[in-house]
């Protein structure tokens, strides 16, 4: 796979499409495992999650439902300077075992914000699964139960993943060169 250009930016082949399907059904299968006999309610954060909350979903043999949402932020006046509302969370939570999924965990800014307020409603469980973590980016640290990649602390486009607006549909993940 060749270097591509992104808007101004050159990015190089970082995951081949066939690494991340492989980590997901990892994933998949884990959270078959872990959640049998149960019903968990998926919580995919929009926009960039769409492909791997699709994949994962497809992988799943136990009764699973899943939601979408988009987290807006607004000016607030919190320690990391930002606030969050959950727009589309329209589903009662209490007693529910939810599990997040995320795009990538980066600072760790937009699930510090966006847990506690999933813990108001009183689900029975929590727990996140995310497709990529950069640890060393981490500014508030999460735990991530199910991970598919941990990664150097560079920007990456694709499998949902954006620069700015761009980049989305591609099947690999690419790395800024
Ligand atoms: P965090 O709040 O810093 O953990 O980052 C959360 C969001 O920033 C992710 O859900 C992504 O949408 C976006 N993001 C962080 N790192 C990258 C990257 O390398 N490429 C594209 N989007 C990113
Ligand atoms: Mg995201």
């Amino acid at each position: 796979m060749p270097v591509i250009n992104v808007h101004d930016k050159k990015f190089s082949p970082f995951l081949s499409e066939q690494e991340i399907q492989q980590q997901i059904k990892k994933i998949a299968a884990a959270i078959n495992e872990d959640y049998a006999g149960m019903r968990p309610m998926f919580i995919a954060i929009l926009n960039g999650s769409f492909m791997f909350a699709a994949d994962l979903f497809k992988y799943l043999t136990i009764d699973a439902e899943i939601c979408f949402i988009k987290l807006a932020s607004y000016k607030g006046t919190t320690s990391s300077g930002q606030m969050f509302t959950a727009i589309g969370l329209d589903v009662d939570l209490i007693g529910k075992d939810v599990i997040i999924i995320e795009d990538i965990v980066d600072t760790g800014r937009t699930l510090n914000e966006f847990l506690p307020k999933l813990m108001h409603q009183q689900p029975a469980s929590l727990k996140i699964a995310a497709l990529l973590h950069k640890p060393d980016a981490v500014k508030f640290p999460i735990r991530v139960d199910y991970l598919g990649f941990s990664i150097p602390n560079k920007f990456v486009v694709g499998y949902g993943l954006d620069y700015d607006g761009l980049g989305r549909n591609l099947r690999e993940i690419y790395q800024l060169v």
